[in-house]
């Protein structure tokens, strides 16, 4: 069956972007990927390996490269982004800043819908950039790819009609909202969640959230990777009771809710022999750590991490628990910030 087809069956896809789907060779662009065996060894599956082409032909993320034991690299779901494409609203003639390069699948998706030369690429890993670039080439795609820092643009090329992003972050880059023509939309994972945003002639950018989950690997810089290091079990650590046993877990709700607002900090859950949740973990970059077990909370480090989750989820529920699209964003040069319905309606600030 044609992949578009097995994507997203005969609806809901647009006509120029499922023949992109239809003519990139996503084969050749991901010539080889990683599975995880066990909890562990990442092993190579390459070309002539069975059960190679269906991977690289299923709605699936490959990850692509790995650093110590961490993902750095992968080529994204592509039903997700052909969402994010199709969020994108791209017009003939359009010149589209992608910032993450990583397999050159999506800069090829683009290339085949607007022309390579309306594409750019910024990729933070230069073997990456370069391999991406080489590749594109042999599939007859020739967009500008560069090696650099996404989180500034490509000024050179400035200004574009569109941005997209395929790795995440936790605040709309201020050189984007320069680099993207007034009117232009920038299509970015925030949090846990993907944004569309207009940009306006007034130096700030606004939109909603779309619909569903958002899974890319955090935006880092060259040579490391985006992994929040656990600070390691405190030795001392103020204890107290606490009405939130743990988080749900799911993708949505709260825990996107917290995405935004305690962004830059990293869970684990514990579960019991059923997988039912029993307690989790709550760290971040700065050292401050939480632990919840029952009805009982530790923190320590700098900031308590836990009083945020629970101020957060006070908040939440009493606005009703809303879905991801009703939230929005604002960017400008100073700041990111997040509002409910509509931009004069701000979350609170929850003291992260
Ligand atoms: C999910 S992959 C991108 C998928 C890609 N669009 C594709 O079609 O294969 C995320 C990529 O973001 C890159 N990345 C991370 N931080 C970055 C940064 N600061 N600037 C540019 N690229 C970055 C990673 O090296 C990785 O290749």
């Amino acid at each position: 069956m044609a992949f578009a087809e097995k994507l997203f069956g005969s609806g809901e896809l647009d006509a120029e972007w499922r023949k992109a789907v239809e003519v990139v060779p996503r084969h050749l662009l991901v010539p080889f990927f990683y599975r995880q065996d066990g909890a562990v060894e990442w092993r190579r599956v390459r070309a002539e390996d069975p059960g190679f082409l269906a991977a690289v032909y299923s709605d699936t993320a490959l990850t692509t490269q790995v650093i110590d034991g961490v993902p750095t690299s992968s080529s994204s779901q592509p039903s997700l982004m052909l969402q994010m494409l199709g969020a994108l609203d791209v017009r003939d003639g359009d010149r589209v800043l992608e910032i993450a390069t990583g397999t050159g699948y999506n800069a090829a998706l683009l290339s085949e819908r607007l022309g390579s030369d309306q594409v750019c690429t910024v990729e933070v890993d230069r073997e990456l950039a370069r391999v991406a670039r080489a590749r594109l080439g042999e599939c007859g795609y020739e967009p500008v790819v560069l090696a650099g820092d996404g989180r500034q643009g490509l000024a050179d090329r400035a200004p574009y009609d569109r941005l997209i992003a395929t790795c995440g972050f936790t605040s709309v880059p201020p050189a984007w909202i320069a680099q993207v023509r007034s009117g232009g939309i920038i299509v970015c994972p925030l949090g846990v969640g993907n944004a569309r945003l207009v940009v306006g002639g007034d130096g700030r950018a606004e939109g909603r959230f779309l619909p569903g989950g958002s899974f890319f690997m955090g935006v880092r810089s060259e040579g490391g990777n985006a992994r929040i290091p656990y600070p390691g079990d405190p030795e001392e650590a103020v204890s107290r009771e606490t009405p939130l046993a743990c988080l749900d877990g799911e993708g949505d709700g709260l825990q996107f809710v917290l995405s935004l607002v305690l962004p830059d900090s990293a869970w684990a859950h514990e579960v019991d022999a059923d997988g039912a949740r029993t307690g989790c973990r709550l760290w971040a970059r700065d050292g401050s750590w939480a632990h919840v077990q029952g009805g009982e909370v530790r923190q320590a480090g700098p900031r308590r991490l836990w009083d945020v989750v629970e101020r957060a989820n006070e908040w939440w529920e009493g606005q009703g628990h809303p879905e991801r699209e009703r939230f929005g964003v604002t960017a400008t040069e100073f700041r990111t910030g997040w509002w409910l319905d509509s931009p004069g309606n701000a979350v609170p600030d929850m003291g992260a």
